[in-house]
């Protein structure tokens, strides 16, 4: 694994910097922040920064807008949820290029911070413009990324603009390499991954990756239907994706002969209808009525996958075990948060909807390391090459 240079290798004395984070955050309907993870995670490398540097320039894109300006996507929120998180006002301009930002940046006084509007209402960001990449490296002397979970993607902002500064990684940036490359590159046995979610298809290149890492894979949420299916049982209305039923196959027949457990469901909560009042029963994996839909893992299940997370010295955790935003199905996902939380090993989860779960039950501080990538940490643990570090520079 390539290392990348992080703060401290740079001397920031004095510098002016601008930072790219990931402050793509949920807000509901009247515009404010449901989870501000992403933003306190940022705060490391931004309270250092505001410490070393003259001037601190912060900027993230918001939601897809494809270039187009939605008042909706403005980052006001979060320049107001920072300024309230640093003590300090962080001035937010309403454009990240133009007249206007250019003005409040050479207006800058040394202490100030500011954060550019959402990068992605110019369409110029995810083309990777060479131009648009060269005005915002204009802003400052150093560039250090710090958005992890948007390093899959080479846009202005992520890759271009590493060509034109000092390019560097922030502390977040460099937590997640660590955790997740330790993953790919020396997990410690016995390192089991418990993989969810409703469906294969969005987790094949983890899944192929990952059997030739772990001594145990352990499967769950809609995707188990999938592998039972594969496995050649009825699983009702449950949702299978027929198209990967080989797929499962051949990854079943993989684990076998490679002497990996592959756990996957025992038993089952299902239901007529997916709604807080449909009628739930459990049932075993071998007798799933032909009229009932699986939502959850069953207790059997929940006993067992919790009997081998406990023995993990490494366990990753991608994915819910069921439909747990509805709370009467939520049980085998937060009994696996549970799980991990309580587990002596290294633990490290990934994907929005886990990383949900963790916070709910309020077990996030005690896991080893609780991703902010969705889709970054799958393609770092498929062992891809994210664009945003491969463009900073080598250690
Ligand atoms: C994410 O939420 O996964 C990142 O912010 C990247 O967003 P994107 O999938 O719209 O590029």
């Amino acid at each position: 694994m390539v290392m990348k240079k992080g703060l401290n290798t740079v001397d920031l004395d004095g510098k002016s910097a601008i930072m790219r984070a990931d402050f793509n955050v949920p807000l509901d309907k009247e515009g404010r922040i449901t989870d501000d993870t992403r933003i306190r995670a940022a705060l490391p490398s931004i309270n250092y920064l505001m410490e070393k540097c003259s001037k601190l320039i912060l900027m993230s894109h918001l939601g897809r807008p494809k270039g187009q300006i939605y008042e909706e996507m403005r980052l006001a929120p979060v320049g107001k949820r920072l300024s309230e998180l640093l003590g300090k006002d962080v001035i937010v301009c309403r454009e990240s290029v133009g007249e206007e930002t250019k003005k409040i940046i050479s207006g800058m006084q040394s202490g100030d911070v500011v954060l550019l509007e959402n990068l992605r209402f110019h369409k110029e960001e995810e083309e990777n413009d060479p131009g648009f990449a060269k005005t915002l490296a204009m802003y400052a002397d150093v560039y250090v990324n710090d958005a992890f979970g948007t390093a899959h993607r080479a846009h202005a902002s992520t890759e271009g603009i590493a060509h034109y500064l000092p390019a560097v990684a922030g502390f977040l940036m460099e937590k997640e390499i660590n955790f997740l490359g330790r993953l790919v590159h020396q997990p410690e046995q016995p390192y089991m991954a418990i993989i969810g979610g409703a469906k294969v298809s969005t987790k094949i290149g983890v899944l192929e990756k990952l059997i030739d890492k772990v001594g145990a894979l352990i499967i769950g949420g809609g995707m188990a239907y999938t592998f039972l299916k594969a496995k050649g049982f009825e699983v009702g209305r449950s949702i299978v994706e027929t198209g990967k039923v080989n797929l499962a196959f051949e990854l079943i027949k993989k684990a076998d002969e490679k002497g990996i457990k592959l756990l996957l469901p025992l038993d089952h909560i299902v239901t007529d209808n997916i709604e807080e009042d449909g009628k739930t029963r459990i049932v075993d994996t071998n007798a799933i009525p032909e009229s009932m839909i699986g939502v959850d893992i069953g207790p059997k299940t929940i006993r067992a996958y919790k009997k081998e997370i406990k023995h993990g010295k490494t366990v990753l955790w991608n994915g819910p075990m069921g439909i747990f935003e509805i709370e009467k199905f939520s049980k085998g996902t937060n009994q696996i948060a549970r799980a991990l939380a309580a587990c002596a090993g290294i633990t490290v989860v990934g994907g929005g909807d886990s990383v949900a779960a963790v916070n709910k039950i309020g077990v996030a501080d005690k896991i080893s390391h609780v991703s902010t990538g969705g889709g970054a940490s799958l393609e770092l643990l498929e062992g891809r090459e994210l664009p945003g570090i491969k463009a900073l520079q080598d250690l």
